[in-house]
């Protein structure tokens, strides 16, 4: 099946066999790598890709699904200078997990920043929850995560009145 789709802000046009699943697309037919493997059974995160802005599973869907629709990858998202706020907040904190749970923690994080959730920990937690680590603090992760969200809603905020006192 011919599929067209929008991947790290390019057009893509590519023949896709019914069973091919996107994240086996995105790493044999883009080489687009860092986004991992692991269960492969929509359990861990490790494959996570943000699909129309949203945090997805991308062992978890079948490639078809993508025509008309808009991935970011990795490697897409390491383009903006959202993620160059998050990384500087990771590196502040030496906080650098692998990117086995990078993606999925750092594409939870975007998608709580850009959503109505109080900050807490119960909801940041929640949000956080789907990537399975073994080998970095989760309390960690919680007091960057938190850090992270504030510092973004901070700057998205200055932007809407920003645009209101443009009016
Ligand atoms: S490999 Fe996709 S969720 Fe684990
Ligand atoms: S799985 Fe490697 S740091 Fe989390």
């Amino acid at each position: 099946m011919i599929i067209r789709f929008t991947l790290n802000n390019e057009e893509k046009t590519v023949d896709v066999p019914a069973t091919k699943r996107v994240i086996d697309l995105l790493r044999e037919d883009f080489d687009l790598l860092r986004n991992k493997v692991s269960c492969y059974q929509g359990a861990c995160g490790s494959c996570s890709i943000l699909l129309d802005n949203c945090i997805v599973s991308s062992c978890s869907i079948l490639a078809f699904e993508l025509k008309g629709r808009t991935v970011v990858t990795a490697e897409g998202f390491m383009k903006t200078e959202e993620y160059q706020r998050i990384n500087h907040i990771f590196q502040k904190n030496q906080y650098d997990p692998c990117d086995f749970c990078r993606w999925g923690k750092i594409f939870a994080i975007h998608e709580f920043i850009h959503s109505e959730e109080h900050i807490d920990s119960d909801s940041l937690t929640r949000a956080l929850k789907g990537n399975q680590c073994n080998c970095s603090s989760p309390t960690l992760l919680l007091s960057v995560a938190e850090q992270i969200v504030k510092a973004e809603k901070k700057i998205n905020t200055g932007r809407k009145h920003e645009r209101t006192a443009r009016k």
